[in-house]
């Protein structure tokens, strides 16, 4: 496992920071069988790198989301199906971006600061067995190279699913 994240001050875009980031996740996450453990070091790392307002995992437990590992304002506990952006993101088994949290019907507001945010399912054999939540206090603060990235962070994840 990797003791600590290398990236540099800044970058010119955020695709040369997420192109570096990846492999050191990847690493991160590599000697521990742990998925608790595993995606509290994820959190940590994408909250501090990235910058976002929230970052953390919801996991389906007994027919709810229940929250998991997560840096940032405290959160909502328990999430059912098709409820917010969440439990939409888990129903439709699809990642969904939200550029104005007060235009999504149902939303659930955690933190009064989150104006944006970006849900990716993470599955085994394509049923969603948790969710990666992004909020950002800015407006339609996440695009497809957010997208593709966490896209990418669920999969290192789904590999180490048992
Ligand atoms: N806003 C989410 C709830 C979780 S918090 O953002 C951490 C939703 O609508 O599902």
């Amino acid at each position: 496992m990797v003791e600590k994240i290398n990236i540099k001050e800044s970058y010119e875009n955020k695709s040369d920071l997420y192109a570096e980031l990846l492999p050191q996740l990847k690493s991160l996450i590599s000697s521990e069988e742990d998925l608790i453990a595993n995606l509290a070091n994820v959190s940590a790392v994408l909250k501090a790198e990235l910058k976002y307002l929230w970052v953390g995992f919801y996991i389906v437990k007994d027919d709810q989301l229940v929250l998991g590992p997560f840096q940032g304002p405290l959160a909502c506990t328990r999430i059912d199906l098709g409820k917010g952006v969440c439990g939409a993101a888990w129903e439709k088994n699809k990642t969904i971006i939200v550029d104005d949290v007060d235009q999504f019907p149902g939303h659930i507001a955690c933190s009064s600061e989150s104006r944006s945010e970006i849900v990716v399912p993470i599955r085994k054999n394509r049923e969603v067995l948790l969710v990666l939540d992004v909020d950002s206090s800015r407006l339609s603060d996440f695009d497809s190279t957010d997208q593709s990235f966490l896209e990418d962070v669920a999969k290192l994840i789904e590999e180490k699913l048992k």
